[in-house]
């Protein structure tokens, strides 16, 4: 970690207590809030054994609560039997079979509301087409899909059979949906003809085509949503409508009860390496983080209106759309468009027409509109709003305050939800009834949470706002399983110090004087851009896989809107370009990355350069590289570099 992490610039005081209102009909409220933590405390497998009781219908209950024997692989309530969309759907059929699950909302206005009934229907039909076409249990399935309703059925259908789903965001280019393809080996891929965005058609099934198009590829089966209807191309045998599949179909599906481990989903994410991994999650233990931390976080209720922004393609869009609050018996909104079509007011004028109760979002979605001033949230009456979120990112206090005063109306507490891919669901976030809230902080570890600031050697940092590691000290429900397909990728990206003993987040982290956590930023190779993570190396290996590309550098900067920009320094093959020659070069290869990993990594600034400024040993001086893409003043000592005058060449001075 260097010196720049650790040192945190940022002071905070404000406290923002949760209303008397807001407390008296909140859920947890600070006396159980207490009691919760006390339980954890006291026995930990107990509070989770206990938690599992509650919240879990189970088909046979477990014995076993934490099965440890094999770590840093841990095991929860391994001989227990279930199923989730049993969890999500069925269960609640009996109490509440008429009320509404989803709300969907298209991006040209076109709605519909489904019942927990018509979501079991719609589900079963579904899973039955996809049995009928082959697919089995721990079968993978991919679903590259517009944020609709369907995109939600699929992955509940495939969990009703115990297939393995994996979701890839809309925005990954085809090659990106290839590799994912080929790592899970899937056999199923889950499409629609395309879907709307920013006004634009978004050609899904286009890309989808390409990707399968090279040779060798596992899919068997290819499912088609109609959901623009404009002209695409089927291929015969291999490609089906969705409503040619599900018709005829029963509406009921006996649900497949697999084992509380059996893996539920892959989803890919980056890292310090080139190659995403394939994120491997549990069924029984991600629920349970799922269902409790709707429950205490979002405060869930019989009345809510949950609106979680996040695509379905992300961690955030299961945890919190797909499964979460379906299993907590709630109603979800998904709507599928851009939040400024037709203007900036979209998302207000969504809040206000569905009567949204409560509403997360990301840092770099609040600070877009924000950009375009209070008169579009003010057109909208907002009061329906009880409970704001933000997640993905650090957010800036300035963000924070507009958040809490212009949406909020300084009446609704916002919850600041640090988690990962790879932790399931939200770890360190504050309970609104129990917490007070600082602008900037993610407050304090739910219960049964057990996260830690330590040093190099894995001791606790008690000194207040000294920066430090973020790890998670007790393995907890929700915990990854695995990398798909390579565990020891698992065991060394995640327990490679402190003697394998803490989870390592790959954040680092600070905590104040009261205890309460600041994320400082990754400690690894990875960026966040608008709140998605993209590894440097990822996009370093589809720079280089450009035939002119020699090597290249990446790094961030931070950026107003986006939290972080990327700069991506070129080496050439021949002459260095140069002027218009430059200029074209720079659209060819953002294009090229866009085309290679999806428009979010398209480097916001290329430059070119004769080298790359390098130590004697030969590694790339990145903080060099970074200081360059801030513009700031270069204070290290350059003597050493082989080309003194590439750094000019970097800074563009030559
Ligand atoms: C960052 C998203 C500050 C962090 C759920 C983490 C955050 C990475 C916050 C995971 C937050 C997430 N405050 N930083 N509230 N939430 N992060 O896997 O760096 O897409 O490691 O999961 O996002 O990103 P991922």
């Amino acid at each position: 970690m260097s010196s720049n992490d650790i040192n945190s610039t940022l002071v905070e005081n404000r406290l923002f207590p949760p209303s008397e209102e807001f407390v008296a009909n909140a859920r947890i409220k600070p006396a159980d809030f207490t009691a919760l933590h006390k339980q954890a405390e006291d026995d930990y497998e107990g509070f989770w054994a206990n938690q599992a009781k509650q919240n879990i219908d189970w088909h046979k209950p477990f014995t076993t609560v934490l099965d440890d024997s094999n770590a840093p692989h841990y095991q929860w309530f391994t001989d227990g039997e279930l199923n989730l969309s049993y969890n999500c759907i069925d269960k609640h059929l009996a109490t509440q079979a008429d009320k509404t699950a989803i709300i969907f909302e298209g991006e040209k206005g076109d709605t519909r509301h489904i019942s927990y009934q018509q979501l079991h229907d719609d589900v079963c039909q579904f899973a039955n087409g996809m049995k009928a076409r082959g697919i089995k249990k721990g079968d993978r399935v991919i679903i590259y899909m517009p944020m609709t309703a369907e995109a939600v059925i699929a992955m509940q259908a495939c969990a009703r059979i115990g297939a393995i789903h994996s979701v890839v965001f809309g925005g990954f280019s085809a090659d990106s949906l290839r590799d994912r393809i080929d790592d899970a080996g899937a056999v199923m891929l889950i499409t629609a003809d395309g879907g709307h965005r920013g006004g634009k058609i978004v050609e899904l099934k286009e890309a989808a085509d390409k990707s399968l198009a090279k040779a060798g590829s596992t899919i068997e089966n290819v499912i088609v949503l109609k959901r623009t209807g404009h002209d695409i191309n089927m291929q015969q045998g291999r490609d089906h409508w969705w409503h040619d599949i599900i018709e005829d179909q029963s509406t009921e599906c006996e649900p497949e009860w697999v084992n509380a481990t059996h893996p539920l989903f892959l989803l890919y994410t980056s890292g310090s390496t080139g190659k995403p991994k394939g994120i491997q999650h549990s069924t029984a233990g991600y629920l349970l983080n799922a269902i409790v931390t709707n429950l205490w976080v979002f405060d869930l209720q019989d009345k809510d209106i949950f609106w979680c922004t996040a695509d379905v393609g992300w961690i955030t869009g299961h945890t919190y759309v797909a499964f979460g609050p379906l299993a907590a018996g709630s109603t979800v909104v998904i709507y599928e468009g851009a939040p400024v079509v037709p203007d900036a007011g979209r998302f207000w004028k969504i809040c206000e027409e569905l009567k949204v109760t409560i509403f997360y979002t990301a840092p770099t979605a609040i600070r877009a509109l924000m950009k375009f001033g209070d008169e579009f949230p003010n057109k909208y009456d907002l009061s329906s709003i009880r409970l704001l979120g933000t997640v993905g990112e650090p957010i800036n206090p300035e963000a924070w305050m507009w958040y809490h005063k212009v949406i909020g109306k300084e009446r609704c507490p916002i919850v600041d939800t640090w988690w990962q891919t790879e932790t399931g669901a939200n770890m360190i976030a504050p309970i609104p009834g129990a917490v007070s809230t600082k602008p900037g902080s993610c407050t304090l570890p739910l219960p049964g949470i057990i996260a830690d600031v330590v040093n190099e050697q894995g001791e606790s940092i008690t000194e207040a706002n000294k920066g430090g590691y973020l790890v998670i000290r007790k393995p907890f429900p929700s915990m990854l399983q695995t990398v798909w397909g390579d565990d020891q990728r698992y065991v060394d990206t995640y327990f490679p110090k402190f003697d394998g003993k803490y989870y390592l987040a790959g954040d680092s982290a600070r905590r104040d004087a009261d205890g309460y956590f600041w994320i400082m930023g990754r400690i690894d190779d990875v960026v966040n851009i608008s709140g998605h993570r993209l590894g440097t190396m990822e996009v370093e290996s589809a720079l280089v896989a450009h035939e002119r590309v020699v090597e290249a550098a990446v790094v961030s900067r931070p950026h107003e809107v986006k939290g972080e920009a990327i700069v991506a320094f070129v080496i050439c093959q021949g002459e260095r370009p140069v002027g218009e020659e430059a200029e074209k070069m720079v659209q060819e290869l953002r294009a090229w990355v866009g085309e290679q990993i999806g428009a979010i990594a398209k480097p916001d600034d290329i430059r070119f350069a004769d080298g790359l400024p390098k130590t004697r040993s030969g590694k790339i001086m990145r903080r060099l590289l970074r200081n360059i893409a801030r513009g700031e003043e270069i204070t290290q000592d350059i003597s050493t570099l082989e080309n003194e005058g590439v750094v000019k060449q970097l800074q563009g001075k030559e």
